[in-house]
């Protein structure tokens, strides 16, 4: 079993990595985690390569705490990190390309619309993705 857990670059409390974690310990599978250092829209000088580079930064601490998260439930993860504007397909086209089983989502991010229940990303997930994917809240 493959189980991918996709990370928001600005999270700072992992809990559907830890859920993910007590899975793949259950059921010896291996956890991937993936964030995609998400560029603004609006963001004009996204071709800024000093923009990119901040944003990568800022994403590999992300995924250095994840990764810490996983390792503390005993779990040792892959890790991978991307550079875009759609995280949703990255995040779909990584599992489907990876023959993962299980993608594994937050509900929010700290930016997005308050009102919404589920966020855009992960209701875009939810939708394209060719595997379960398992939403924590
Ligand atoms: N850039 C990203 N990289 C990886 N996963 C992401 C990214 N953005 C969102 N996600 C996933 O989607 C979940 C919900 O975030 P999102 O849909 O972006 O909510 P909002 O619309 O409130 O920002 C996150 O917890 C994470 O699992
Ligand atoms: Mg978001």
């Amino acid at each position: 079993m493959k189980i991918l857990v996709a990370v928001d670059p600005s999270d700072t409390v992992f809990l559907p990595v830890s859920k993910a974690a007590d899975i793949a310990k259950k059921e010896g599978a291996e956890l991937t985690l993936l964030t995609v250092a998400e560029a603004e829209e609006d963001m004009n000088n996204y071709l800024d390569g000093n923009i990119i580079e901040r944003l990568r930064e800022q994403a590999t601490k992300t995924l250095d705490a994840a990764a810490a998260v996983a390792r503390g439930a005993g779990v040792t993860p892959k890790i991978e990190l991307e550079t875009g504007l759609s995280p949703e397909e990255y995040i779909v086209d990584t599992a489907k390309d990876g023959g993962f089983d299980l993608i594994v989502t937050g509900t929010r991010g700290k930016k997005g619309v308050r009102r919404l229940l589920l966020g855009s990303v992960a209701s875009k997930v939810v939708t394209l993705a060719s595997c379960s994917v398992l939403v924590v809240r």
